[in-house]
């Protein structure tokens, strides 16, 4: 079958921000409190007239330009989210939005893992040959759903979207390996639930109408969970890649917390200058963190053709993975 290439990526975010400062003034916490115990500094916040569809689209024609590809050559748009414009899906919207009429479009929910558990469903269908132009956009507009009275968790989240274009090579392929995981035993440490309230409708049948409850996070278990659970995807990714921990390049986890980030760095071996990290800009962004912090990079100059990035991704499912590939 076709090997599968990344050739090119694409970012965008709100253009309002809200620094620690101003969150003090929302909730009671400081800069200080934020900044040392997560490394957030600022975020991206929507306002109306910026929705998933509207960040993925700009995000989305930025990779397709990079890549060199027109969106009518585009075969399938996955869109990673889990805060979709409309909950019967947001990818379609998009793919009209880029006049990607040729493309099957649809969204994939798996939280913070969505980019990484959407890089290797797009993996599947290039390596059976299915098709070969694919545009991969993870995109949140988590501030929506998040409580703003919560100290606890408002403070994590922000805004944006990333995308990247994933074609088929029938000469390389840069998809080095991949390990996927899920535990819905521990489901209940991070939710954006729906919340129920039963309606009678005839005296006979009743429905259930409600709302979603606002995010919903036991911090501490969700940390011990990322620490001791990512660096064995990660290990295991390398080990299906055949390669070392040596070998890799840049470490690009999902953007969540600064302590996470290096507590993965130093249990793989990992030195700190390889680990890609903006978070100070955009606080966690769930699935837009890693092709967001991929494209910033790239954009950079940093990340070089053929360096080896080990990605993963953890969050809400639970769910993680970790895909290691070459730029
Ligand atoms: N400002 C000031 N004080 C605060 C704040 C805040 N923003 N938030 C909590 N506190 C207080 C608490 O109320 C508590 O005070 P108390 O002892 O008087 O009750 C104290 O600070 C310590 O609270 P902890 O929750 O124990 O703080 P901890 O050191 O665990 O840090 C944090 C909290 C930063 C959330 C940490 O647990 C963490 O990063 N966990 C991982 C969370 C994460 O990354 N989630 C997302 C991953 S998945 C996804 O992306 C959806």
């Amino acid at each position: 079958g076709a090997g599968v290439v990344v050739t090119g990526c694409g970012s965008s975010a709100p253009v309002a921000r809200l620094d620690n400062e101003g969150l003090s003034q929302i909730v009671e916490t400081s800069d200080e409190w934020i900044a040392s115990r997560t490394g957030i500094r600022n975020r991206h916040i929507a306002i109306a007239q910026e929705t998933v569809q509207s960040l993925a689209t700009e995000a989305s024609q930025k990779a397709l330009e990079m890549a060199g590809v027109a969106p009518e050559e585009v075969d399938l748009i996955i869109l990673a989210t889990s805060t979709p414009d409309d909950l019967f899906g947001t990818a379609c919207q998009i793919q009209t939005a880029l006049d990607a009429s040729k493309a099957v479009a649809f969204d994939l929910t798996a939280a913070c893992s969505g980019f990484v558990f959407g890089m290797v469903t797009a993996a599947q269908f290039i390596r059976t040959g299915t098709y070969r132009t694919i545009l991969l956009i993870g995109a949140d507009v988590l501030s929506r759903w998040t409580d703003w009275s919560d100290r606890r968790t408002c403070v994590l989240f922000g805004d944006g979207a990333g995308a990247v274009v994933l074609q088929a090579s029938d000469t390389t392929d840069a998809l080095l390996g991949f390990e996927l995981r899920s535990d819905g035993s521990l489901n209940g440490c991070l939710n954006l639930a729906y919340q129920s309230e039963s309606k009678s409708l005839n005296g006979e049948v009743s429905v259930e109408t409600g709302t979603f409850h606002p995010i919903t996070m036991n911090g501490q278990e969700v940390y011990r969970f990322a620490v001791r659970r990512v660096p064995e995807v990660i290990e295991k990714a390398l080990f299906w890649a055949d390669m070392t921990v040596e070998q890799v390049d840049w470490l690009l986890l999902h953007q969540a917390n600064q302590r996470i980030l290096d507590a993965v760095g130093d249990r793989l071996k990992i030195p700190h200058h390889k680990i890609i990290s903006n978070m100070a800009k955009y606080g966690n962004t769930s699935a837009a963190s890693i092709p967001l912090a991929l494209d910033e990079w790239v954009r950079a100059g940093k990340i070089q053709p053929g360096q080896v990035i080990a990605s993963a991704g953890f969050g809400a499912g639970l769910t993680w993975g970790s895909a290691i590939f070459r730029w």
